[in-house]
């Protein structure tokens, strides 16, 4: 099945995301609708995305394209399904980007409907460094998930993988560059008050990221060898406390969306 016209329900950040890494690398020359309950996620959509058709609460639009992606937090899903569930067409794929809702309880919202998809998206999609895993309802075709790819191989990578995997990737995946841009933005900050030029900063940084993670993921270096090769550590005191608190945020959020 060719995807003629692409549906967001749910106008934020992700679907944010997804339309710019599309768009940049001008891999979507198809009609975009979106949805929201929000009319300030709307206007800042349509100013970033001049052809795009936006619909503020009426879900019915998008519903009714050849690939709908809902791109709602999982207490918002519940009451949406029944509602949109009429509208999907016979040929659709139903693409959720939400943790937590899995592929059986999404069909019976949907009041059975079942060419299904999820994803748990990463925010690197927008410049098409984005590692997506993938997991498919089995009434998928390949013909359909080779439609699916055609629209967002642009965005990067995306494994498939096994369906219950995938709020583990929400946490590590999804959310892990919220546990290290702060800290990245902080070391160039001082970086440059310490001298080095915003260019400088930003090539050192970069640099320094990409050589610890060949040290760490592909040297086959052991990790007490690797962890011990900078005798000097000036934050190692505080380690026991930030590896406590990303243990128990990370293991309590997971809990959550297991549950
Ligand atoms: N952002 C990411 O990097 C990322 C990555 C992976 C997965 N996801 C998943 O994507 C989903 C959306 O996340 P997000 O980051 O895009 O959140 P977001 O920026 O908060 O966007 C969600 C949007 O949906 C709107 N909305 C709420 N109820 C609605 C309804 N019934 N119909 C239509 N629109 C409605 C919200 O309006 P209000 O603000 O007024 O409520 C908001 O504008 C979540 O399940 C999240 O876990 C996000």
């Amino acid at each position: 099945m060719e995807i003629k016209n692409v549906g967001f329900i749910g106008g934020g950040r992700i679907t944010q995301i997804l339309i710019e890494g599309m768009i940049r690398s001008e891999g979507l020359n198809v009609p975009i609708v979106v949805s929201d309950t929000n009319q300030a996620a709307l206007d800042a959509l349509k100013t970033r995305f001049h052809d795009i058709t936006v619909h503020l609460n009426d879900n019915a639009a998008p519903s009714k394209c050849d690939c709908v992606f809902l791109a709602l937090h999982p207490p918002a899903i519940g009451g949406v399904l029944p509602e949109i569930s009429s509208f999907l067409m016979p040929q659709a794929i139903f693409v959720s980007l939400a943790p937590k809702f899995t592929i059986a309880k999404l069909a019976q919202g949907l009041n059975g409907y079942s060419r299904i998809a999820r994803i748990i998206p990463n925010a690197p999609s927008i410049i098409g460094y984005g590692f997506n895993p993938i997991a498919f309802s089995e009434t998928l075709s390949e013909s359909d998930r080779q439609s699916l790819h055609s629209i967002l191989h642009p965005l990067g990578e995306f494994p498939e993988t096994p369906e219950n995997l995938l709020e583990a990737y929400a946490i590590v995946t999804a959310m892990g560059p919220t546990y290290f841009w702060f800290q990245w933005s902080e070391l160039k900050a001082l970086a440059m008050e310490f001298g080095l030029s915003e260019r400088e900063a930003n090539i050192g940084i970069s640099k320094m990221l990409g050589g610890a993670m060949e040290t760490m993921f592909s040297s086959g270096l052991t990790e007490a060898r690797m962890l011990d090769l900078i005798p000097l550590k000036p934050i190692g005191e505080d380690e026991p406390s930030i590896r406590g608190i990303l243990k128990s945020k990370l293991t309590a959020l997971y809990d959550k969306l297991k549950k």
